[in-house]
């Protein structure tokens, strides 16, 4: 089945009643928006047609999970992971964000240490202090020569953890860097966690999108099955089938009495299901693989152009993304950019019009994260405009 990645859809000034995006409203009209995690295509047909079929029912109340969603995400992960999950297992909420604050909340006390590695999606770096928790991270090793991959710094993981450290927000595949973690790098990690005993929120928001041919992912509770105990794993529909807006999430968690404390924890702190939320996950777990497929193949061709591009910018440098659709830039030798008080971000912003993430967000200034879920045509524009900058 043809599925239709190429045509932009007008997403700054929508009509039929089509609300704005963030993406496209935080800058003005001349700014081609390459930031926010979501990309701009319409979601699969079968999503579409099922939030039709609902919406027509016309009744909106509280929802509740359908068992049939529970055992379409069970399936999921049967085939796609090789992990055979349990329907009770799953814990249905509205976002991966406030999954991790709950997290924190249920799962670790005042004072404990919430640790993380930089550099990470944003929302990571907060979330020790906006539940009164202890804030600690390590970095992540940089590439050892420019285009390689970002490594695990097990030294600095170790100088980071404390006796409070309680609680890892782990990312995988990682964002911003791309990078699916190899098997020895996760053994690394599990020993690390089961030696100072700490818990695990393992964010696998990407998983769904690893990009090399053959490469399969192993989410970390199965990779390592003496961990599922101490691991609450997060998956959504949102990033693979552009549904973000429809705030719905699941976190895993195998452990029926890290089970138990999750849920008494964060009783009454978030909104029941979102109906339509339930209904568009359902019908992308369930019928949406062929589109997600077609996806890769348009993503695969994107990071191929977007690596041409970088390879004519002189001092610029990324690791291909492994995954997902965001790419990692390293812009602090580039020699396009004048430098000066402001960021490498907030130059390409107003010298190329293009809107990148600023690298400092997520802990490591000097870089920019961009975003190349979009149509070809609008990354084309993007790139040009970028190479006017960057090739100087
Ligand atoms: C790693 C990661 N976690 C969480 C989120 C946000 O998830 P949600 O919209 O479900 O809160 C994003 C969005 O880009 C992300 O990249």
């Amino acid at each position: 089945m043809e599925f239709d990645f190429a045509t932009p859809v007008e997403r700054r000034h929508p009509t039929e009643g089509a609300w704005p995006s963030q993406k496209w409203h935080r800058y003005g009209d001349a700014v081609l928006p390459l930031w926010v995690a979501d990309m701009d295509f319409r979601s699969p047909p079968a999503v579409i047609e099922a939030l039709r079929a609902r919406v027509d029912h016309g009744v909106y109340g509280y929802g509740l999970v359908p068992d049939s969603l529970r055992h379409t995400l069970c399936q999921w992960s049967q085939h796609h992971y090789g992990w055979s999950i349990e329907p009770e297992w799953q814990h249905w909420l509205p976002g991966v964000v406030p999954a991790l604050h709950l997290a924190s909340l249920a799962l670790t006390e005042p004072g404990d240490g919430v640790l993380t590695m930089t550099p990470i999606y944003p929302p990571f770096l907060k979330v020790a202090e906006r539940t009164g928790r202890r804030h600690q991270q390590a970095a992540l090793a940089e590439p050892g020569q420019p285009g390689g991959p970002w490594r695990l710094d097990f030294d600095a993981l170790e100088a980071a953890i404390t006796p409070e450290t309680r609680l890892l927000l782990w990312c995988h595949p990682h964002n911003p860097t791309g990078r699916v973690w190899s098997h020895e790098e996760l053994a690394g990690l599990a020993a690390l966690v089961e030696r100072h005993d700490l818990l695990v929120v393992s964010d696998e928001l990407h998983c769904d999108l690893l990009l090399d041919d053959g490469v399969c992912h192993r989410p970390l509770a199965a990779a390592f099955p003496d961990l599922a105990s101490r691991t609450l794993t997060l998956w959504a529909p949102s990033k693979t089938f552009n549904l973000a807006g429809l705030t719905t999430a699941c976190a895993v968690i195998p452990d029926r009495a890290l089970r138990r404390r999750f849920t008494a924890g964060i009783r009454g702190l978030v909104p029941d299901v979102n109906v339509l939320g339930a209904v568009a996950a359902e019908a992308a777990y369930a019928h949406g693989d062929p589109w997600r497929r077609a996806l890769l193949e348009v993503l695969r061709h994107h990071r191929q152009t977007l690596v041409e591009h970088v390879a004519t910018w002189p001092g610029v440098t990324m690791s291909t993304p492994e995954s997902t659709y965001l790419a990692w830039l390293d812009l602090r030798g580039a020699q396009g950019l004048r430098g000066g008080t402001g960021s490498a971000q907030r130059e390409l912003l107003e010298r190329a019009s293009v809107a990148l993430s600023d690298g400092a967000d997520f802990g490591w200034p000097g870089f920019a994260r961009l975003n190349f879920g979009t149509t070809a045509l609008q990354l084309e524009q993007a790139l040009t405009r970028l190479d006017a900058v960057l090739r100087a």
